[in-house]
């Protein structure tokens, strides 16, 4: 069978992995960067931006794809999906409908409260500035502030972390409104919420969901949860799919939460397939939405695709089958850490064109496996782009162990100008988000 994933990410890395390890498929990609882990998986590849969206489906048909799996959002936005449907090849991806979950979140905030789904928190959106002034001094600062629209994940401002007076709250909402930032002269405000965040993602044939494990992403640039909020520096999950501060009662809540929108949305006309990605804060009154998003997350996908053992390409045809009820999906009981390479600077402005030297058998000896992303093959060589150059994730029965492995990974890959959070799934940061959530809940 022959499958065209979009995307020259990390995370389309490791869709691609999980292709490749189906029995009968044949990869095809397209992506704006030559990542050399992908292009050695792949047949052919189509070296393009991933919303060059005549593009891609010329060369789908061209290539007779039965099967198309869209890695980024910005594709989806440009509606890809729905181009390739009416070329007759089928998506494990939502269409530019259904992804208006993430692309629009006025969508996604008016959807939860049309549908009373659960999980939602206090949120408006606002053209006029002395509206939003209103709304954020009702709330005493306790708000996030969000342009509407897709903005690579770092269009948020979390009152008390990026602003600390009116002034500051002010001129973020005139910013994004007078630069139509997101895409539109409008602005989210939303109440904020204290806790814990957490990931769960689900596989979604517009009726039925089956959820993964959960994961925990670090979005903050620097140790310690500091700095200004990265694409995300890495990610842990635990051998249970729970995480340390987290429930069997949490994760089913969120699951649950995650159905439901999937169930709004067929209800809405607009039936969504493909992974949805649900970014939920545990609270002390449980597991409240902080963002919906239309695809595998970029690093949790590097978790759970580590740990599926069901065949992936069968998960597909069955979500764009719609028999997903049919199926068991099972994932390994183990433990797995990711931690992401940057360029130096990234997050403030990266060096870019950095020079990376990567020992892959010495990775693969550590046990650890590498995930390239945002990097270019010149001449045998590896060279960063300004964005996130590759990922290295330990799979072990738990964290710590996993962790240890990752790190011997990573001590295989060296260049004078990359920086790596060290401190994700070290036990510190850890003990730190148990202890977080016990003071929230008065222990
Ligand atoms: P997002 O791009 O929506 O994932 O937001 C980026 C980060 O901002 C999240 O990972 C959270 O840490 C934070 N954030 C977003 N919305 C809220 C909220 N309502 N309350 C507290 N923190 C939030
Ligand atoms: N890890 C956050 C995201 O993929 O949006």
């Amino acid at each position: 069978m022959k499958v065209l994933v979009v995307g020259g990410g990390a995370r389309e890395h490791a869709i691609c992995k999980a292709v490749a390890r189906s029995k009968d498929a044949e990869l095809y990609c397209a992506m704006k960067n030559l990542n050399p882990g992908i292009v050695r998986l792949a047949k052919n590849h189509l070296l393009t931006n991933e919303t060059d969206v005549s593009k891609i489906v010329d060369y789908a048909k061209k290539k007779s794809i039965c099967l198309a799996i869209i890695g980024p959002e910005s594709a989806e936005e440009a509606g890809i999906v729905d181009e390739l449907k009416k070329a007759g090849i089928p998506a494990a991806s939502p269409t530019k409908g259904a992804a208006l979950i993430e692309t629009d979140k006025e969508f996604m905030r008016k959807l939860m409260k049309k549908h009373k789904i659960s999980g939602r928190l206090g949120a408006e959106s606002f053209s006029d500035p002395a509206k939003a002034r209103e709304f954020i001094e009702k709330n005493d600062l306790n708000v996030a502030i969000k342009p509407l629209g897709l903005t690579g994940g770092k269009g948020v401002r979390v009152g008390g972390d990026h602003f600390t007076d009116i002034e500051g709250a002010m001129g973020y909402v005139n910013e994004v409104l007078s630069n139509s930032i997101g895409g539109k002269s409008k602005v989210l405000i939303e109440e904020k919420a204290a806790g814990e965040e957490f990931t769960i993602q689900a596989f979604s044939d517009g009726k039925t969901t089956l959820p993964m494990p959960s994961v925990q992403d670090h979005k903050r640039l620097l140790p310690g949860d500091n700095g200004p909020n990265t694409g995300g520096m890495g990610s842990y999950s635990q051998a249970d799919g729970l995480l340390p501060f987290m429930s069997k009662s949490d994760y089913e809540e969120a699951a649950t939460i995650i159905q439901t929108i999937v169930e709004s949305l067929a209800d809405e006309g607009t039936p969504y397939v493909g992974t949805i990605y649900g970014q939920f804060m545990l609270t002390t009154n449980g597991p409240k939405v902080i963002e919906i998003n239309a695809r595998f997350g970029d690093p949790e996908a590097m978790n759970v695709l580590s740990l599926l053992e069901t065949d992936y390409i069968e998960i597909c045809k069955a979500m764009v089958e719609g028999t997903l009820h049919e199926k068991n999906v099972s994932f390994k009981k183990q433990a797995t850490v990711c931690k992401y390479v940057v360029p130096e600077g990234y997050g403030v402005k990266s060096m870019e064109d950095v020079l990376i030297e990567v020992d892959e058998k010495a990775v693969a000896d550590a046990g650890a496996e590498i995930f390239y992303a945002s990097v270019n093959e010149r001449g045998g060589q590896i060279y960063t782009t300004s964005s996130r150059a590759l990922a290295v994730v330990g799979v072990a029965d738990t964290i710590d162990e996993a962790e240890v492995i990752c790190e011997k990974g990573l001590a295989n890959v060296k260049s004078e100008h990359i920086f790596i959070r060290h401190d994700i799934g070290g036990k510190e940061l850890i003990q730190k988000r148990i202890n977080n959530i016990n003071s929230l809940r008065g222990n």
